[in-house]
């Protein structure tokens, strides 16, 4: 069995790692990989976003399984591409990957399935911008059309937050054609959570909570990032919620989608705002959370592989999926600077002795091996140091032991991942 990882982060790594783990053993390739991936994959000299080089490389070598990674390739036709050469892809096709790739698309589908989210308006140009913005007042969300690479929303306390928002989306269009739609959303309060399903079509499996950390600093401060973090799961989903996130969130949207003729295969990823019990949806992804998965994946007591070619096969059922009790963590241990400048070829020391701890995995993201064959950085977010343990705070002392004897110039990295859970349990401080 051979099956093809594209993308070259932490979520790849982690997706290759859990694949290779398969009880069949496969053989794991990783286009393009990264440092860590090449301890248990081939790594292949072909970016996540040549769709080109992918479909040569897959055409010739003929894979059983190919795993997409990240959106742009989706949005691209990845999928689309690679069936019509007759091959098995996890991924939805580009027609579906609208649902991340357009928020117009996205914000349109939640409205007529009766999806649970925010009150928005879809507006083409700034004086409907204005007069609208007018009309609602701040609080608003403002959100570029289009992909946009986790930068085109705006959190706007202000009228002034507002316009400047609109003017760098539709005046100065700093996303590109990103920026000749917009979409002003209400602002929701509320406590976030990210809920993952796999989908073959019609059946919808969902995978544990969890729960990323956006900013890049402790305590929710700072700039936005990708992720500096990640656990599950996450106590403010609870257990009398799931019926209605997969009803309401799922269900209604697969109908809806089916509706236009769009038939979802793959992951969906639902950014939820939960409120009162309420899963407002803040997002779809058409992939794997980055970096959710490297919080989820470690969870997984039963091989993957199995669901997700049952995905391609339109045969998933429940049981596919087993769960360990354990607790998961994931540290982003990101470069100096991030998400600014920051550098890059920095050696990392330490790598081994962390990976030998029990419960440890650390997952590589930018990173590549230079020509000595030494770890060196080549990202803003450069490992993913994740740990598993009976409870969330046996899982988050474990994760930051792990992080100690991690050495590079400049690292940073969040000291309160999975703090957030906390309040969710009963138990007092001095217990
Ligand atoms: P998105 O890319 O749509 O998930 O937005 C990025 C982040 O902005 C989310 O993770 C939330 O923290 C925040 N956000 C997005 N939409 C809203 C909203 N309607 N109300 C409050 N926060 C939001
Ligand atoms: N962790 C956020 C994302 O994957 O989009």
């Amino acid at each position: 069995m051979k099956i093809l990882v594209v993308g070259g982060g932490g979520r790849e790594h982690a997706l290759a790692w859990k694949l290779r783990n398969d009880s069949s053993r496969p053989d794991v390739f990783c286009a393009p990989g990264n440092a860590g991936t090449t301890a248990i994959a081939a790594n292949l000299d072909i970016g996540a976003e040549d769709l080109d080089g992918l479909a040569a490389w897959a055409g010739g070598n003929r894979p059983d399984l190919i795993v997409v990674g990240p959106e742009a390739p989706l949005c691209a036709g990845l999928a689309d591409r690679l069936e019509e050469d007759g091959l098995r892809v996890f991924g939805p096709s580009k027609a579906a990957a609208q649902i991340e790739g357009s928020k117009v698309f996205s914000k349109q589908v939640m409205e007529a399935a009766g999806v649970p989210t925010g009150r928005a308006r879809v507006v083409t140009d700034t004086r409907e911008a204005l007069d609208y913005l007018r009309k609602v007042g701040p609080p608003v969300v403002v959100k570029a059309e289009g992909l946009a690479a986790g930068k085109g929303v705006y959190i706007c306390a202000s009228m002034a937050d507002a316009e400047q928002a609109i003017r760098e989306i539709m005046v100065k269009k700093v996303f590109g054609a990103a920026g000749s739609r917009a979409l002003i959303e209400e602002f929701l309060r509320g406590e976030e959570a990210s809920i993952l399903a796999l989908i073959d079509g019609r059946t919808v499996v969902m995978l544990a909570s969890s729960q990323d950390h956006k900013r890049v600093f402790d305590n929710d401060q700072g700039p936005n990032t990708g992720g500096m973090g990640a656990y599950s799961p996450a106590p403010v989903v609870t257990d009398d919620m799931w019926p209605a996130i997969r009803e309401q969130v799922f269900e209604r949207t697969l109908a809806e989608l089916r509706r236009r003729g769009i038939v979802y295969k793959g992951v969906l990823y639902a950014g939820l705002m939960i409120a009162g019990k309420v899963p407002n949806v803040l997002e779809f992804n058409c992939r794997f959370g980055d970096p959710e998965t490297q919080a989820i994946l470690p969870r997984i007591a039963s091989d993957l592989l199995p669901a997700l070619l049952s995905c391609v096969d339109g045969t998933l059922r429940e049981d596919m999926v087993r769960w360990r009790k354990d607790a998961c963590v994931s540290v982003v241990m990101a470069s100096g600077g991030y998400p600014g400048a920051y550098a890059k070829g920095l050696p990392i020391e330490g790598l081994d002795a962390a990976g030998r701890m029990e419960g440890v995995l650390v997952f590589h993201a930018g990173t590549k091996l230079d020509a000595r064959g030494q770890a060196v950085t080549s990202g803003g977010r450069v490992l993913n140091v994740t740990a598993t343990g009976s409870n969330l705070d046996a899982a988050i002392r474990r994760a930051y032991l792990a992080i100690a004897p991690i050495r590079f110039d400049q690292a940073q990295y969040r000291t309160d991942i999975g703090a957030k859970a906390r309040r969710h349990y009963a138990v007092p401080d001095t217990a």
